[in-house]
């Protein structure tokens, strides 16, 4: 798939009012840092490319361990949000995508089908926002009760805000940087253009005060934890290279396979889609389309890592057993699993990898294959 839009995710600033000592985006939910969720949301998504990330003076330590084990792009962020995005903008202009997505990181929980909707709404205008219709009486207040505000028509409008790259440049190019941008769909109307609004979702809701945080921990907190397991085998043969855990491992005979043959990262896609109950590997990746031939076999992991972020998920823990009489697994175990964590983007002290004889018993005890099964630990958000 061609991938021309790119995301921009806005991460600069102090969350002042949510305080917890540490900006908002840093902070973790469910184990994994707000600012992470997001990513991952967008990184999940078939349709997004690059994804770019601003972020505030003196924040790069905090969003380098947010994101760990991915791949990012940081950018300085300004004074105000609206800075924070147009010098996204401005770094984007060199490599002009078609569309780009500009969103909060502290909208941790963006559902795929958002993204969907949003560049739909972009195959017929230059601007696209997800809104919510308001459902709670609207009044005016202060110490008493005032006047009721008439809610019909009224939105509160999310992000992402999607739009044509070019258009959303020139608005915010074009903006009086005296005034202040409430959001960029709104630089884009002044600069005449029309805004679609397409439907938002409740998990996109911001995170602004330490109750918001307070009812996101208790989302998580009883999550749908699901456990997966895998199972695989690969004939040995001379004149094969020997993968296994992403790491070329030096043996006088290699597995073969359609792939690459790495019979561990194969037992932890299955591990991975079984804990989300979505298959295996074969129905992911069919052994009969030739694209997968020779393929390397992280990406099959990378493709159920992303399935996981799709749901919302988070990877708590991978265990995996290496079941051969040879090579010896002990010296290459650190590698292996710095690999892995690094694969799923989780710390690697999640990551657990064994290795065990059969006592020269069966075909892993006469040389013939290696086995290695796996277990996966995910913990999906309990919405239900
Ligand atoms: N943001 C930014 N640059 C700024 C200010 C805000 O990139 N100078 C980002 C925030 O990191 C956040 C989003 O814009 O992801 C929405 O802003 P807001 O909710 O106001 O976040 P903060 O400004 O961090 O919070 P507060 O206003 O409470 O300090
Ligand atoms: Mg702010």
């Amino acid at each position: 798939m061609q991938r021309k839009t790119t995301a921009l995710i806005v991460a600069a600033g102090k969350g002042e009012r949510a305080g917890g000592g540490v900006p908002k985006q840093f902070r973790r939910i469910g184990g994994k840092a707000v600012l992470a969720h997001a990513y991952d949301a967008l990184r999940a998504h078939g349709a997004i490319g690059e994804i770019v990330v601003v972020i505030g003076g003196g924040q790069e330590e905090a969003a380098l361990e947010a994101l760990a084990g991915r791949e990012v792009m940081l950018l300085a962020g300004g004074a105000t949000r609206q800075q924070s995005v147009r010098n996204g903008l401005e770094h984007l202009a060199a490599s002009v995508p078609s569309h780009v997505l500009i969103h909060d990181a502290a909208r941790p929980f963006l559902p795929p089908d958002v993204i969907d909707r949003l560049l739909t709404a972009l195959e017929t205008s230059s601007g696209a926002i997800p809104a919510l219709p308001v459902a709670d009486t609207l009044v005016r207040g202060g110490d008493a009760l005032g006047e009721p505000v008439d809610r019909q028509g009224l939105f509160r409008v999310q992000t992402p805000q999607a739009f044509v790259f070019d258009a959303i440049l020139a608005a915010h190019r074009g903006w009086d940087s005296a005034r202040e941008a409430t959001d960029d769909a709104g630089v884009l109307k002044a600069a005449g253009h029309d805004v679609i609004l397409v439907e938002g979702d409740r998990m996109l809701e911001k995170l602004t005060t330490p109750g918001d945080f307070d009812v996101m921990h208790r989302l998580f907190a009883p999550s749908d934890i699901r456990t997966g397991m895998g199972y695989d085998v690969h004939r040995l043969e001379e004149g094969e290279e020997l993968w296994l855990c992403g790491v070329k491992v030096p043996h006088s005979h290699g597995l073969a396979g359609h792939s690459d043959a790495d019979v561990a990262l194969h037992a932890l896609v299955d591990a991975l889609l079984g804990a989300l109950a979505e298959g295996d590997i074969g129905t992911h990746f069919p052994p009969s389309d030739m694209q997968w031939k020779g393929a390397a076999s992280s990406r099959f992991v990378e493709h159920a890592r992303d399935r996981v972020a799709a749901r919302g998920g988070v990877i708590r823990h991978v265990d995996l057993t290496i079941i051969c009489e040879a090579p010896k697994i002990g010296p290459h175990r650190p590698v292996m699993r710095a690999h892995v964590a690094a694969l799923l983007a989780i710390a690697e002290d999640r990551v657990s990898i064994k290795a065990t004889t059969t006592e020269r018993l069966g075909f892993t005890g006469r040389r013939e294959g290696i086995a290695a099964q796996a277990i996966a630990t995910v913990a999906l958000p309990a919405l239900d």
